[in-house]
């Protein structure tokens, strides 16, 4: 028989092969981190700190690891989530076994008559431990609980269970230990144990990390299942004269057994080399689609390699818009399938990775990316960036341009032009308050700092959660504050959409209608429920008059999990997606009532964060974790909502006593019971004048509009949202005054949600071919993403 001694450092190995071959199958920790990676922890650990003093830093380290949870969910430094992912419920025990195992044998070794009643009084030390790291993590729940404003009872039922299997469980070897002495299989049944015992990590093996396969995706010719990007490394140079950026792509490549190539998309990009880990190798760029580009196709043998592309964009890259001029400008916009315009990558929301860049710009411009970022310029116009945390793709973002930094809060701040700055520090003067109350809801900001970057007016969107540095239109900027929910909702994106991600863009969903959701909950509290409720009010007319127009011709695209194989994911950006996405969430919401789903909101980002989600697997854990008997999941019905078209009977109805008090207010006008100077247009927000506007019947005389210009001056409006309406029934009614201001507007303009509807409107009235003269004239201005749409319209090249 093996002696005492060598038996430990036998049984350690053989114990922490076992755990290694448990954690591949389904054993998770909270935050995604395999227990395989752990069990490294139970040898690795001892080995280095199996002396007294290793034991009192192990101690702290438990105290420590039981703040695990909350630590991760705050942290963002790399420090900070090693500690919290890995020192959560789980590997403080195997780990503590460990050490206490080794002391113990530590201390026979240099006093071999010590009496076994020091191992027993060891392994009191691990209950001790045991209960010193269940306490400090109640500890942690409660602070967790009381910065997120709700008791979260599920972290509780994690928790009990927990402390009680491993307190029996050392109890039993204690007393074993006592009777039998028979240390190696007792140290090796501990570790068993406290490693596998878990309830946590048995009852969620929903945070795939590294055994995840992901769903495939058909807007994407990556494999990431057989070889998948960890982290980039970008260099480029920025060309203003040729509207080209020359860069260097180095990818950090894991390819699993029998990989014999990594897969890229890219689209018109020249490749001009590659080469793999420093030897240069032949690579293929398979024929380019429509929209989706090319494979480019790089062999590698299984293993982990550094991948060097070195490559020129196109003066054409679809992501990105060069402004010329004597303020030149340069932005990306990478969501949905862009970024490979700009960036050979695995452009699939399911594959995440860190990146670090290096830019180099003309002197006097600044560099921004969705990334750690400079308040102030360099002279050498050299920039360098960093994001710690894993992204997709469709996240990286890159701008250029005249812009100074103004702080607003100790974590947020907001960069603009030199003469929108004052403007957009007041306009935004809430930011603080808004991320704030985020966390209040569904808790802390992952992300470190939460900056804004005012653009120049032709950015296709109203805003793009780029994370720390949200995107957003200067249209946003009506000088009373009144369109902070758009930030609102770029800051929500925070949570939903770049913590737990969309798996494919048939999932949408995910991330807009949660979205959505979240964004109306920080209005409600920041602004209170009145506000809320007329966002909400006006949410429900969109989406009613939306799938009315998509029922006859694409009743498919009305269900909230899509099927855009060979279409362009941009299809699916419409109020289904969001509007639809966030009543199914509302609805839920009534029927478990809000403390519950606040609770499962809030653990399923801190269970999710830095994975992505498919429709499917949200709603196996919807069915588990929420709608779990079968009265709440008949009520709820998911799947009428998720996979048939239309709007479900059980969609919430909203009563906001100001939107239906504008609604009688139409009525009387539009009858001529009310003359517009009787209006109280001037009280009214600018939700109340856009539901004014946009229900104003088509049968009313035409001499109305004039009447409202006069007496309120509509068409000199500074709330872009009101104004859009104003212009959009001006249209309808040929009101001519309002026309200079309408090319004006078309001009200057870029965001696809204001200007289509508006060159619509133009063709659907009869008055194509003066859409047409403003079209041609602004077109040079907008982005592919708003002339991709428009083109067709307008039958243009
Ligand atoms: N992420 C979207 C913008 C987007 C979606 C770009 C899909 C490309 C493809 C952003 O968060 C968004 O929803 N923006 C809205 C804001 C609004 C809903 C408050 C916009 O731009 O209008
Ligand atoms: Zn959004």
């Amino acid at each position: 028989m093996i002696s005492g001694r060598w038996a430990w450092w036998i049984s350690w190995p053989v114990a922490t092969v076992f755990l290694c071959l448990l954690g591949p199958i389904r054993l998770y920790d909270a935050t995604g981190i395999p227990l395989t990676l752990q069990s490294f922890g139970v040898v690795l650990v001892p080995l280095l700190f199996g002396s007294r003093i290793g034991l009192a830093a192990v101690c702290t380290y438990l105290a420590l690891g039981g703040m695990g949870l909350p630590v991760f969910a705050l942290g963002t430094s790399g420090w900070e989530r090693f500690f919290g992912a890995t020192g959560g419920f789980l590997m403080a025990f195997p780990l503590a076994a460990g050490c206490v195992g080794l002391a113990a044998e530590a201390l026979l070794v240099v006093r071999p008559d010590a009496p076994y009643r020091m191992t027993r009084m060891l392994l009191a030390a691990t209950l001790l431990a045991a209960a010193g790291q269940t306490l400090a993590a109640a500890l942690g729940i409660l602070w967790f609980n009381s910065i997120s404003g709700t008791s979260d009872a599920t972290a509780w039922i994690h928790l009990l269970p927990g402390l009680g299997l491993k307190s029996v469980a050392a109890g039993a070897c204690v007393a074993v230990v006592d009777r039998f002495s028979a240390r190696t299989g007792i140290a090796t049944g501990l570790v068993l144990l406290f490693g596998s015992s878990s309830p946590l990590s048995a009852q969620t093996p929903q945070n795939p990390t590294m055994e995840f396969k992901r769903v495939s995706d058909h807007h994407s010719f990556a494999r990431p299942n057989e070889a998948v990007v960890t982290h980039l490394s970008w260099s480029a140079e920025v060309s203003f004269a040729t509207h080209t950026l020359a860069a260097t792509a180095v990818w950090t490549v894991d390819a699993a057994p029998g990989a014999q190539e990594v897969v890229f998309d890219v689209r018109e990009l020249a490749i001009a080399s590659v080469s793999v880990d420093g030897a240069p190798v032949a690579f293929s760029v398979g024929e380019a689609a429509p929209f989706i580009g090319s494979p480019l196709r790089i062999p590698v043998s299984p293993g982990r390699h550094s991948v060097h592309i070195r490559y020129t964009t196109s003066p054409d890259a679809a992501a990105l818009l060069w402004v010329d001029g004597d303020r030149p400008f340069l932005f990306s916009q990478s969501q949905a399938i862009l970024a490979r315009t700009w960036i050979p990558c695995q452009d699939s929301p399911g594959v995440r990775f860190t990146y670090d860049a290096e830019v180099v710009v003309p002197p006097h411009v600044l560099a921004l990316m969705s990334a750690e970022n400079p308040t102030v310029r360099n002279p050498a116009g050299r920039y360098t960036f960093r994001m710690e945390q894993a992204i997709p793709s469709y996240l990286l973002a890159l701008a250029v341009g005249d812009v100074e930094f103004r702080p607003l809060g100790p974590r947020t701040g907001v960069y603009a032009p030199p003469e929108l700055l004052e403007a957009s520090a007041y306009e935004f003067a809430d930011l603080e308050q808004l991320v704030e109350a985020a966390e209040g809801l569904y808790g802390p900001y992952a992300w470190g700092r939460y900056d804004l970057l005012m653009l120049p007016a032709a950015f296709p969107f109203g805003g793009m959660e780029n994370p720390r540095l949200t995107f957003c239109t200067p249209t946003i900027l009506a000088g009373d504050r009144s369109l902070v929910s758009l930030v609102a909702h770029e800051l929500a994106h925070s949570w939903s959409g770049n913590l737990v991600t969309n798996a494919t863009w048939d999932d949408f969903w995910l991330n807009e209608g949660f979205t959505v959701y979240f964004e109306y909950r920080i209005m409600e509290a920041v602004y209170g429920q009145d506000l809320s409720e007329m966002l909400v009010a006006l949410t429900r007319q969109g989406l009613v008059e939306e799938i009315e127009g998509m029922s006859v011709d694409r009743p498919a695209d009305t269900h909230l999990k899509l099927h855009l194989t060979g279409r362009d994911p941009d299809d699916g950006m419409n109020a289904i997606a969001y509007d639809k996405g966030y009543f199914l969430l509302r609805h839920i919401e009534q029927v478990v009532g809000r403390p519950a789903f606040d609770a499962f909101l809030r653990n399923y980002f801190v269970r999710h964060a830095f994975t992505s989600m498919d429709t499917e697997r949200f709603v196996a854990y919807l069915h588990t974790e929420l709608l779990n008997t079968p009265e709440l999941a008949a009520q709820a019905d998911v799947a009428a909502w998720i996979y048939a078209p239309g709007l479900p009977e059980s969609c919430p109805r909203v009563m906001s006593p100001r939107i239906t008090a504008v609604d009688q207010t139409v009525v009387s006008f539009a009858s001529g019971q009310l003359s517009a100077s009787q209006l109280p247009w001037d009280a009214w927000t600018y939700q109340e004048r856009y539901r004014f506007l946009t229900t104003l019947p088509e049968s009313m005389p035409a001499s109305h509009l004039e009447e409202l210009d006069t007496a309120w001056n509509i068409t000199g409006v500074g709330n872009n949202e009101v104004l859009f309406a104003w212009l959009k029934r001006a249209i309808a009614f040929t009101y001519s005054p309002a026309y200079p201001r309408l090319e004006r507007f078309l001009m200057e303009v870029g965001r696809r949600k204001f200007i289509v509807p508006l060159y619509d409107e133009l063709v659907e009235s009869g008055q194509l071919e003066l859409a047409r003269t403003f079209y041609l004239k602004a077109r040079p201005g907008y982005h592919s993403v708003a002339t991709g749409t428009l083109d067709p319209k307008l039958n243009m090249p």
